[in-house]
């Protein structure tokens, strides 16, 4: 149903007053300057990320008293709801803690059908249907939303992934966690698809990294061990805006998946043979050389015509 306009949506509209406002708090928190914690040996949280997430669950108490909410600084509120948030209050604590300008809040609603088994944690759940997603970046002023089978937006406007067919011709992003970081593949991966495309950032955020690719100002995203508050309003964003989500390997991704892999759809296929490759260990096809890069793109422009 393509045309539907953002305010007559059902969910978004109300949440996305609360993603605002909790976005105004970061952005006063940040301007101020705030003391750091540690949760872990570099995991970082404030009394920003704790702020946020409170004044979160009390308006969504407040608009949608049935729903629960699960949120990362802690909140575990009406677990057997139908319909469940979840809540990264401040997603990129890391550069909010040093002035740097790139974090949001991301929330994101999952259907659940009634008589599913109840859990405090979420380990042995299967997932429901994520059914709307609103992602705020305050320092921009900008809110991404979408709900399922309605469409996705950009400030109001509606956002579509990228035409970019090909990882050469691809600007991609990645994730590094802070807990367990020795143990983390990821290094490898980064290495590989920084000289196969013209580049991959790694700005902090995932949430807005997903938002990214859903707007098309990347073509793809890849992380391991992320957690259901960073990925859930992100993955129906880049669903909404035409894109595709998996695990490494292509199978369907769950909330509680150890591999989140998003692009626009048209390179989705070639990234999944490059991380068989990789998991494998396989030789992989040379990395292309400049010259070549630029041969290939003649070529494509060539059958283009
Ligand atoms: C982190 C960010 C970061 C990602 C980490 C997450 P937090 O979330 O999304 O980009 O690489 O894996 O934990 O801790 O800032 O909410
Ligand atoms: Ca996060
Ligand atoms: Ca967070």
């Amino acid at each position: 149903m393509r045309g539907t306009a953002e305010t007559e949506l059902q969910w978004v509209p109300r949440a996305a007053a609360i993603a605002r406002e909790a976005g105004a708090r970061l952005r006063e928190f940040f301007s101020a300057g705030v003391e750091t914690e540690y949760k872990g040996d570099v995991d970082l949280v404030t009394v920003a990320d704790r702020t946020a997430e409170k004044l979160i669950r009390e308006r969504l108490a407040e608009a949608f008293p049935e729903h629960g909410v699960y949120g990362e600084e802690g909140t575990r509120e009406r677990m057997e709801g139908e319909f469940r948030w979840y809540v990264d209050p401040l997603d990129g604590t890391t550069n909010f803690a040093h002035g740097f300008p790139h974090f949001c809040v991301s929330m994101g609603l999952e259907h659940r059908p009634a008589q599913r088994p109840v859990h405090d944690s979420r380990t042995s759940e299967a997932d429901g249907k994520i059914v709307a997603g609103v992602i705020y970046d305050p320092m921009r002023d900008e809110l991404y939303t979408a709900e399922r089978g309605r469409g996705a937006w950009l400030n109001g406007k509606p956002m579509h992934v990228s035409r970019i067919e090909t990882l050469g011709e691809s600007l991609v992003a990645t994730g590094f966690p802070s807990r367990k970081r020795h143990g983390s593949p990821n290094i490898h991966f980064y290495h590989e698809f920084t000289l196969r495309s013209h580049g991959v950032r790694r700005a902090g955020s995932a949430a807005l990294d997903l938002a990214y690719v859903a707007c098309g100002r990347l073509e793809a995203f890849w992380e391991f061990n992320l957690n259901p508050w960073d990925t859930a309003a992100g993955i129906l964003l880049v669903e909404e805006g035409g894109g595709r989500i998996t695990d490494f390997a292509g199978g369907a991704f769950q909330l509680n998946s150890s591999e989140t892999l998003a692009s626009n759809g048209l390179i989705h296929d070639e990234l999944i043979a490059l991380f068989k490759d990789m998991f494998a260990g396989r030789d992989l096809s040379p990395i292309p050389t400049p010259q070549e890069f630029a041969q290939r793109r003649a070529e494509r422009a060539a059958a283009a015509r």
